[in-house]
């Protein structure tokens, strides 16, 4: 048919007029930053920008959209939430098998809210749709303004007739767009944890992932870092940091697409966890939680730290108990007499807390060793004849607080609960039982199994209510994923990855509707399980069960890129060689506890301890609560050196460490330029935690300037002959 020419023109001046119409932008911000996404003529929305605020909001308009080069769809890599079996040409964020078995999905966009929480707290709401399917997806932007943290999540609902599977449900799919991408990611294995990597990414995907069930994070945590155009700096570089708050299988991806920007997609691990999604059912995937600096890892790490205290980690605004923990001191081998001493040993040294660790439980087959008991959590009756009651009290008595380990997920094949509830295990009947530690895990997808696991903890409290903390672990992975329960209700078993941490999180969320306030450790055969939603829960971490202070110093630095010291439990141990004011110095920096057998101690060194624990207590302020400053990075240089702030910055402290023993390393020969103090006010330096008589060979009587320190810095004399040096750093009043 021929057109006439009047008309085309008519189209084709219309045409981007209707288009002007109908694209609209949404604007997502916070203090330093803005995330910004635009529709295109197909109404399917993009990201367009996420980099520094814009200063006139307007102007978002000229932002221009990377559009595609030819007629196909190649150019087109940044949609906000990539669907698949349609248009697209990448890696998806969501895959659904429609109730047709139809496996194509389309999203437009819809319309875009925003809702004020608080004066810092917004929430961003996209809603996408199938113009063929029933599906509606909601984008949730949460932005934390002065923290400049997003957390972001996806709900994706089933308005279809019948029940559709999501084989791919990502909570986050973010578009970046640099000249090059630096993937910092952590990886290792028990008392390995956070071994960090940074590499530049090539075209193609790279991808973090753990498809363990539970204690997730053994290889790998869904934890990382992305340094825009050059590799990460302290101080300086655009950087984003990330954390997915998912305790379950995760799967980061990281593509650099042919446009060379990165597309990143982040959430829970598709692999064996088809989802089906019943008519009128809604799925919540987990968060995503990120930062962006455009100044380097240092205030991304001190934004993440401010957020996780006032938004996330359970009391991360209060204060913390300083412990004696007995597993390193006799393992399973103790009675309660020994305790009752261990409690005397505690109030001498002078922490808050003593920890009872694994052992203390079990009857039939009793909790000797990792073998056996694990289910039975009754107390030990040939270990502990007068029960926990009578511990309670003593260490009433005694003038200290007394704490429990708990592992309540788990079961040893040797114990009561295996034999009365083989149903309640995690296995395939048909294959032989695979043991991780000796242990099998309970399948927490089955309600009777929510319901014991918050009874272990519920019947623990009831009976004694002057219990002040538990240590909660979770030592095994999943073998041979498979639920009895899901089974009988005729449930798919892909499900099961899934609902098992949904279980997990229902447990928990009792647990702390009954109990709101009791400290809890997350620990997980050291740091198998870290991230920001079991972090709700728990009041502080075990990093590692590796506790030799020099690779502690690592390991506590690489976790302090993303969890703040509040949240850190470091404990001094006999681990290693390292002198006890090395290993005291070192656990100082986040929440210190101990685990060491006290009466071992000469008077020096007990005197040592009490005194650092004092010290504690008095720079706890500037520790948990301040702002930390890394001042120098261990991997490049023979000692590391990180100080942390008191808000109000009129108390600071500084710590040192030796790292190398090359011959003749003069670790710190020149000063190091401290960080965070206020220029205009006078600060005396004093080395705190000194061993024995010895005498500090600083002067502590000059008044320096905030401003002199910030620039000419001030040399802690790190050297062999002083391995750890502690310097507290007052304002002069
Ligand atoms: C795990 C923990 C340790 C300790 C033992 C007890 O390994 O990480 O700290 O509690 O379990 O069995």
């Amino acid at each position: 048919m021929k057109r006439k020419p009047l008309l085309w023109i008519l189209c084709l001046w219309i045409a981007p007029q209707l288009y002007a119409q109908q694209a609209t932008i949404v604007q997502i911000e916070t203090k330093s930053n803005s995330l910004i996404f635009k529709s295109d003529e197909n109404k399917r929305l993009r990201t367009i920008y996420f980099g520094k605020k814009l200063q006139n909001k307007e102007e978002a308009k000229w932002i221009p959209t990377p559009s595609k080069s030819t007629d196909d769809n190649s150019g087109i890599c940044n949609a906000v939430y990539t669907p698949s079996g349609s248009w697209s040409m990448f890696e998806p964020a969501i895959n659904i098998t429609h109730a047709d078995g139809n496996i194509s999905t389309e999203l437009l966009f819809q319309s875009a809210q925003e809702q004020k929480e608080s004066e810092n707290v917004s929430l961003t709401t996209i809603l996408l749709k199938d113009p063929v399917y029933q599906t509606e997806v909601r984008l949730f932007y949460k932005t934390y303004i002065q923290e400049d943290v997003i957390e972001q999540w996806t709900e994706i609902k089933n308005l279809e007739k019948g029940t559709i599977t999501l084989q791919k449900y990502a909570s986050a799919n973010l578009y970046l767009n640099a000249e090059k991408f630096y993937l910092t990611n952590y990886y290792g294995n028990w008392a390995q944890e956070m071994r960090p990597k940074e590499m530049e990414l090539t075209g193609g995907i790279k991808v973090l992932d753990s498809k363990l069930g539970t204690r997730t994070n053994l290889f790998e945590p869904p934890t990382f870092t992305i340094a825009l155009n050059k590799a990460s700096a302290e101080d300086e570089g655009e950087v984003l940091l990330g954390n997915l708050g998912w305790s379950g299988n995760f799967k980061i991806e990281f593509e650099v697409d042919p446009l060379h920007n990165l597309r990143l997609i982040a959430g829970i691990n598709p692999h064996a966890s088809a989802y089906p999604l019943a008519s009128n059912a809604s799925f919540k995937t987990p968060s995503l939680i990120y930062t962006l600096s455009q100044h380097g890892k240092g205030l991304a790490s001190r934004n993440f730290h401010n957020w996780a205290r006032k938004y996330r980690i359970l009391d991360g605004t209060g204060d913390r108990l300083t412990l004696l923990n007995n597993w390193e001191a006799t393992y399973f081998d103790f009675d309660q007499n020994k305790l009752t001493n261990l409690f005397k040993d505690g109030k001498k040294l002078g922490v808050d807390m003593f920890l009872l660790d694994d052992g203390w439980f079990a009857n039939k087959y009793p909790r000797n060793g990792d073998n056996a008991g694990l289910g039975d959590w009754e107390e030990n009756r040939k270990k502990l004849p007068d029960g926990l009651g009578y511990l309670i009290k003593e260490a009433q008595n005694t003038g200290i607080k007394f704490g429990i380990w708990l592992e309540p997920e788990m079961v040893n094949p040797k114990s009561e609960l295996y034999e009365k509830h083989p149903d309640w295990v995690v296995k395939q009947v048909q294959r032989p039982e695979h043991y991780f530690r000796n242990q099998l895990v309970l399948d927490l997808a089955n309600p009777k199994v929510q319901d014991y696991v918050f009874g272990v903890v519920d019947n623990l409290f009831t009976k004694n209510p002057a219990l002040a903390f538990i240590k909660w672990d979770c030592n095994a992975v999943i073998f041979n994923a498979n639920s009895a329960f899901l089974q009988s209700q005729g449930q798919s078993q892909s499900r099961f990855y899934v609902d098992y941490i949904r279980g997990l999180y229902s447990v928990l969320e009792r647990i702390r509707a009954k109990y709101p306030k009791v400290p809890m450790m997350l620990c997980s055969g050291g740091g198998g399980r870290v991230d920001y939603e079991a972090l709700k829960y728990f009041t502080e971490f075990w990093p590692s069960d590796n506790t030799e202070p020099l690779e502690r110093i690592f390991i506590q630095w690489n976790y302090s890129y993303y969890f703040p010291a509040i949240a850190t439990c470091n404990h001094v141990t006999d681990w290693g060689k390292q002198p006890l004011k090395f290993r005291i110095d070192v656990a100082m920096m986040g929440k210190m506890g101990f685990d060491i057998v006290v009466e071992h101690l000469n008077a020096e060194e007990l005197q040592f301890a009490q005194t650092a624990i004092q010290n504690y207590n008095k720079l706890k302020p500037a520790i948990l609560q301040g702002d930390q400053y890394r001042l120098v990075d261990p991997y490049t240089h023979d000692f590391a050196s990180l100080m942390y702030v008191s808000t109000d910055k009129n108390q600071a402290v500084m710590f040192n460490y030796l790292v190398s023993n090359r011959y003749e390393s003069t670790a710190s020969p020149k000063p190091v330029v401290l960080k965070g103090l206020d220029p205009n006010k006078k600060y005396r330096i004093q080395e705190i935690n000194l061993f024995g008589n010895k005498k500090s060979s600083l002067n502590s009587n000059t008044e320096y300037s905030g401003s002199y320190l910030m620039t000419v810095g001030y040399n802690p004399e790190v050297n062999s002959g002083r391995s750890s040096v502690i310097l507290e750093i007052g304002a002069v009043k």
